[in-house]
């Protein structure tokens, strides 16, 4: 089965054709990094402006590099939430108007659940339940214990700030260019994370938090101008970093640890900083769990993982009416498809074997 999916809930156009759930057959990304930098965030309106720009050329572009023509397209899949209303609305007008066009069915698909399925593009079959996902995003920070395809269990998230957005928030009190987790990473290398004592979230919860390891910077960050004193960037950096990292591992790695999981697997957009990727292969090794990474192009967003969710978890909408869904958690948007029979072309089962 040939699903062509489109991603568009934040700041990346991403149009992807995938194989079964697990052939990647053409990965297009359009990022607008650059075009948000000079306002140190994302613009929603520039956004979606952005989005319907680059949309076409790109789906254009997926078929070209897949060798495909619409006949060889089986079904479509789409972002529908959560994110930027506007930036949704571009990809689920998009889909929906090609499915009537191409006469082709459309499925919607929940961002966060797509994250998870980048797992199964990347490792498939080796991947075994339950599965720990620990998703740490720009706009999320979830700690997810997946049961079988379709069935989750929310063991811990943000009650502020997700992770991604404290390191951009503490970048640019730090002078540092947007997205800032990239910026942080590459300084902290060079910084002590001893130099400064900065809080731990929230200890007895799998829950996290992050406004006040971002607080606690920022007086740090205003007592060092006060005393008239260069600011030691790199050292705030570092500490910064080993802050917010021991928050995510600790709980993951303790989660794994009392409820005998086996298998943990680290996706979204923070998963590509260094020091987690080092600490979780190094203390998840030492206590016997098996860890999946998958690449950093489908850790970010992308729109294979939603081609890939879409295979696993295929049922498409009876009439063409996906409507955005900016805020839509995830247990909530899981249990509402359990509720709605399948419409099935072609139903992909949960223990089919891809290839
Ligand atoms: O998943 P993603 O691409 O977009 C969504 O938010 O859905 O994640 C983007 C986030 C940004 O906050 C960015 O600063 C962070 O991922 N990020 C990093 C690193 N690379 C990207 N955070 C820490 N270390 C990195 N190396
Ligand atoms: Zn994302």
């Amino acid at each position: 089965m040939n699903i062509l999916a489109i991603e568009s809930s934040c700041d990346e156009t991403a149009v992807a054709i995938v194989r079964n759930g697990r052939e990647l057959l053409a990965n297009q990304i359009n990022s607008q990094i650059e075009l948000h930098r000079v306002h140190g965030g994302v613009v929603p309106e520039l956004a979606s402006r952005h989005h319907l720009e680059a949309i076409h050329p790109l789906i254009a572009a997926a078929l070209a590099e897949a060798k495909m023509d619409w006949p060889d397209i089986d079904g479509l899949a789409v972002t529908q939430g959560p994110g930027l209303s506007g930036a949704l609305i571009v990809g689920l007008v998009t889909a929906q108007s090609l499915a009537w066009l191409m006469d082709k069915p459309v499925m919607g698909v929940h961002h966060l659940e797509g994250h998870i399925y980048a797992n199964f593009l990347a490792f498939g079959d080796q991947i075994c339940f339950p599965l720990l996902v620990l998703l740490v995003s720009g706009g999320h920070t979830q700690l997810i214990e997946m049961h079988n395809h379709g069935e989750y269990s929310l063991v811990g998230s943000s009650r502020d700030d997700a992770v991604g957005e404290a390191f951009d928030k503490v970048a640019r009190l730090l002078g540092l260019p947007y997205p800032g987790g990239p910026s942080i990473d590459k300084l902290a290398r060079q910084g002590n994370p001893k130099a400064f004592s900065f809080p731990r979230s929230l200890p007895g919860t799998y829950d996290f938090s992050f406004s006040g390891l971002k607080t606690a910077v920022l007086y740090k960050v205003q007592e060092l101008q006060r005393q008239g004193v260069d600011l030691p960037v790199a050292d705030l950096c570092a500490s910064f970093q080993a802050a917010a990292i021991d928050a995510v591992l600790d709980k993951t790695l303790r989660y794994a640890r009392e409820n005998g999981i086996a298998q943990i697997s680290i996706t979204g957009g923070v998963s590509a900083n260094s020091l987690l990727r080092e600490r979780l292969h190094e203390e998840a090794k030492a206590s016997g769990i098996e860890v999946f990474m998958p690449p950093l192009s489908l850790c970010t967003d992308n729109a294979a993982m939603i081609a890939a969710c879409a295979y696993y978890r295929w049922q498409p909408s009876a009439d063409l009416d996906l409507l955005a869904k900016p805020r839509w958690p995830l247990v909530e948007a899981v249990q509402a498809a359990q509720a709605s029979e399948p419409i099935q072309p072609e139903q992909p089962t949960p223990t089919q074997k891809v290839s």
